[in-house]
C-alpha cells in the first residue's frame, strides 16, 4: 500500500509518500519545508505567520512529493494527516488540504495524532515490533512516556509536569545567548567545545529535578530557573574568558541534567512494564548525547531493544504520519472528509 502523509501542526510544512509492503517501510519522498528562519527573529513560533506560510507552500509540496516518488494520484491508496495536537491555525491548513484531496481523488482518509507519529518515526528501522513498547516523546511541546501494550492503544504513564524538555532547551539557550532553536544551539555549542579541558572536569552545578521521585514524572521548569539565577550570578562575578567558561559549564551541565532525568525515568518505565522495545521520538531525539546515553543505558540493562529515528525524522515530518497510518489502515480506522476537524489538544490514548 502507498500512503501520502501531511503534517503542518507547528512551523514545518511536510509531505511524504511511503510504501509499505510485507511490513517493510520504504520512504519514497519526505519533504520538509521549515519556517525556522522566519520565526527565529521573534524567538519562537508566531502562529498567524506559520499558518500563512503553510497555505502558501502546501500544494506545491504535495506536487513535489509525488514527483519525487515518481507517482501520480492513481497510485496513492490512502491519505493521512496530522490533526492534533498543535497550533490550531497551522493544523487547519494540513487538514483542509487533506480533506479536499481525499474528496476529489476519492481516497480513504486517516487522522493521526502528532505524538503517535513521533512514536513511529523509527518504524522503518524495525522489522517486527515486539510488545509491550515504552515510547519516550521529547519535543518542543511534549515530554511524555507512553506504554504501548497493543497496536493503537496508548497509555500515558509518565512525563513532565511543567515545561517540555525541548522548551527548556529553547529557553535556556535564550538565557545564555546561544540562539534559536535552542536544542541544536546548545548541543552544537557543547559538542564543539569537547576538546576544552573544562568538559573533562565538568562539575554538577544544577539540580536533577524529580530524578529520585518514585514515579515517572519529570520537571524541567525549575532547572531553567536554576540556569537563569546561576547565569545572573556568573555575569556579576566573571568577565571575559571566565564568563565564557561559566556559560559553557552551565550549558553542558544543563544538557546533562535533562539527559540524566530522561534516561532514569525511561529505564524505570521499561523495567516497570517489562518493555521489549524502547522507542525514542520528537525533536529532542536529535540530541546526540541523549541518543548515545539512553542507548547505552538500555543496552546495559538487559534484553530490551532501543529504537531511535534517523536524524532527518527526529523533528516534525510527514513520513512519521504516513508510517503511523499503516496500523490504522489495517484496522480500517478511516474518517469521513466532512467530519474531520482539528483538535489542538488531542490527547493520545
Ligand atoms: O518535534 P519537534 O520538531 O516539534 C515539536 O513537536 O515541538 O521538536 C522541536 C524541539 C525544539 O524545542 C528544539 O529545540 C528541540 O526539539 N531540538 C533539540 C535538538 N534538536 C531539536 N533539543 C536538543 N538537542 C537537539 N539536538
Ligand atoms: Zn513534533
Amino acid at each position: 500500500m502507498i500512503i501520502l502523509g501531511i503534517e503542518t501542526s507547528c512551523d514545518e510544512t511536510a509531505v511524504s509518500v511511503v510504501k509499505i509492503e510485507h511490513g517493510n517501510f520504504k520512504i519514497f519522498s519526505n519533504i520538509i519545508s521549515s519556517q525556522v528562519k522566519v520565526h527565529a527573529k521573534y524567538g519562537g513560533v508566531v502562529p498567524e505567520v506559520a499558518a500563512r506560510l503553510h497555505i502558501k507552500i502546501i500544494l506545491p509540496l504535495v506536487e513535489r512529493s509525488l514527483k519525487e516518488a515518481r507517482l501520480n494520484w492513481k497510485k496513492i491508496d490512502y491519505i493521512a494527516v496530522c490533526s492534533g495536537p498543535g497550533l490550531m491555525s497551522s493544523l487547519l491548513v494540513g487538514i483542509e488540504t487533506a480533506k479536499t484531496l481525499a474528496y476529489v481523488f476519492k481516497k480513504p482518509l486517516i487522522k493521526i495524532n502528532h505524538l503517535e507519529g513521533h512514536l513511529f518515526s523509527g518504524q522503518n528501522k524495525v522489522k517486527e515490533w515486539k510488545l509491550p513498547i515504552i515510547g519516550l516523546v521529547v519535543s518542543g511541546g511534549h515530554t511524555q512516556i507512553y506504554l504501548i501494550k497493543d497496536y493503537l492503544k496508548y497509555k500515558l504513564v509518565g512525563g513532565t509536569i511543567d515545561d517540555a524538555a525541548g522548551e527548556a532547551f529553547d529557553k535556556v539557550a535564550k538565557i545564555l545567548g546561544l540562539g534559536y532553536p535552542g536544542g541544536p544551539a546548545i548541543s552544537n555549542y557543547v559538542a564543539k567545545s569537547k576538546i576544552s579541558k573544562l568538559k573533562k572536569h565538568q562539575p554538577i552545578i544544577l539540580p536533577r529535578p524529580m530524578i529520585k521521585s518514585n514515579d515517572l514524572q519529570m520537571s524541567f521548569s525549575g532547572l531553567k530557573t536554576a540556569v537563569l539565577y546561576a547565569w545572573r550570578d556568573g555575569q556579576l562575578k566573571f568577565k571575559g574568558i571566565e564568563l565564557e567558561k561559566a556559560r559553557l559549564s552551565l550549558a553542558t551541565d544543563f544538557q546533562q541534567a535533562v539527559i540524566d532525568v530522561l534516561v532514569k525515568k525511561t529505564l524505570k518505565a521499561a523495567e516497570k512494564y517489562n518493555a521489549k522495545i524502547v522507542v525514542l521520538g520528537g525533536g529532542v531525539s536529535a540530541n546526540f548525547e541523549l541518543r548515545k546515553q539512553l542507548g547505552e543505558a538500555i543496552a546495559h540493562n538487559g534484553n530490551v531493544k532501543f529504537v531511535a529515528p534517523e536524524l532527518k525524522m527526529t523533528g516534525d515530518n510527514a513520513a512519521m504520519i504516513a508510517k503511523a497510518a499503516y496500523y490504522h489502515v489495517k484496522k480500517k480506522d478511516f474518517v469521513e472528509p466532512f467530519k474531520l476537524t482539528a483538535d489542538a489538544n488531542w490527547e493520545l490514548r
